[in-house]
């Protein structure tokens, strides 16, 4: 159970998260919807440890933020810029990464995770990747340490709609078979709606409220 306790983050005198509060359980899919500067992404790197909340409390499994080291084996952060290394192959780069993250993955099982997001461009350089095949290996990155937790930034932004589908398909998998706990962000109103089972809407416009409960949608009120 990841657990958000009256977060909130002011940016000098900016308030951008007031008094946020929620519990998701293993296995759900949370959307966090709002318009631009909402505060989405601060709160994701709230979440992922790369940045502190100015008051509140937050605990994964009962264990506080306050050790961050022992926290971070549970994330996986996938940030809104794809960062890769965009003159390596897709092994390269998932060894490479490997190297840099706590799991001892063998190159079979590195090359399966990128096979099970339909990503299957082992051998190929990433400039010759399309965007979307580019967030697959984002994503697959962020998984190699197996984490519990997964954070996305607008993983879906600005790619084909198979791709998206695909990206789609496997983290609703990863959150029903394995039991994660995922929270991402998206403007596809239609792919958050299929896709999540409760959905946060951030900041005071009603918009995305009022389309949500149009849709039948689970609302967590922040
Ligand atoms: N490091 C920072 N320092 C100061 N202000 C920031 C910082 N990061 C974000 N902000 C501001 O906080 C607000 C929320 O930003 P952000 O979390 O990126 O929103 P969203 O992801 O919903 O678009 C914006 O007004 C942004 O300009
Ligand atoms: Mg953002």
């Amino acid at each position: 159970m990841l657990k958000v306790h009256n977060l909130s983050k002011n940016y000098g005198s900016r308030s951008v998260l007031n008094d946020v509060s929620f519990n998701v359980k293993e296995g759900e899919v949370i959307g966090l919807v709002g318009e631009n500067g909402a505060g989405k992404s601060t709160l994701l790197q709230i979440l992922a440890t790369l940045q502190r909340p100015t008051s509140g409390s937050i605990t994964l499994y009962d264990k506080s933020y306050e050790n961050k080291k022992k926290l971070r084996k549970e994330i996986g952060f996938v940030p809104q810029d794809i960062a890769i290394w965009d003159e390596f192959t897709v092994e390269e780069n998932m060894v490479f990464f490997e190297k840099l993250a706590w799991g001892n993955k063998t190159k079979d099982q590195l090359k399966k995770l990128c096979l099970d997001m339909k990503l299957d461009r082992w051998k190929e350089p990433v400039t010759s990747l399309s965007g979307g095949m580019k967030r697959k290996l984002n994503i697959a990155i962020s998984l190699i340490h197996d984490p519990n937790l997964l954070l996305l930034d607008e993983p879906t932004v600005g790619i084909d709609l198979k791709s998206r589908k695909e990206i789609g398909n496997y983290l609703q998998r990863l959150a029903s078979d394995k039991g994660k706990i995922i929270l991402y962000t998206s403007h596809d109103m239609d792919e958050i709606i299929t896709l999540c089972d409760r959905i946060v809407c951030i900041g005071e416009d009603p918009f995305y409220q009022d389309l949500l409960q149009k849709a039948g949608k689970s609302i967590i009120p922040v």
